[in-house]
């Protein structure tokens, strides 16, 4: 048991059921949906190489890319702060309603809401 990653503990049937629920919303918030593709099947499909990863799993989403380089990929993206929010408030539904909860989603939410705040590359006033 203590020796399980964080990605064997949800598994990936979960994490896909996660990243899913993720995009449902991306797609439809108003302040996020403009700056996604309008098919996200291919951007879910790297969020979910990427968390297997970041959750301690194979390392899928660089044999695929190569080096993440999450703040470099996100430059050509207006990020404000007010999205990182929408970012993270997107995610927290998508854990509420895929049943993601305890420890194990605190300790997700507060990585993820550190690196979102690291992707913020545009101040609120400019974007
Ligand atoms: C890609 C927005 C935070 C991981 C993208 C794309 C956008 C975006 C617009 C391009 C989608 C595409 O063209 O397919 C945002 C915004 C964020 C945010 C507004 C708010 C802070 C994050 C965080 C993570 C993340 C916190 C990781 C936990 C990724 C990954 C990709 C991506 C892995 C795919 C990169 C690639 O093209 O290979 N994001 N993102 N993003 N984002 Fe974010």
């Amino acid at each position: 048991e203590q020796n399980r990653t964080p990605y064997e503990y949800i598994g990936e049937a979960k994490l896909t059921e996660l990243v899913n629920a993720f995009y449902t919303r991306v797609g439809n918030h108003p302040e996020l949906k403009s700056i996604f593709p309008d098919d996200l099947t291919e951007t879910a499909r790297k969020q979910k190489q990427f968390l297997t990863q970041y959750l301690g799993g194979p390392q899928l989403y660089t044999e695929e890319h190569g080096h993440p380089m999450l703040r470099a990929r996100h430059l050509p993206h207006v990020i404000t702060p007010s999205r990182a929010e929408a970012w993270l408030s997107c995610m927290n539904e998508a854990m509420d309603e895929t049943g993601v909860e305890g420890d194990f989603r605190d300790a997700l939410y507060y990585r993820l809401s550190l690196t979102a705040k690291h992707m913020v590359n545009t101040p609120e006033h400019e974007g």
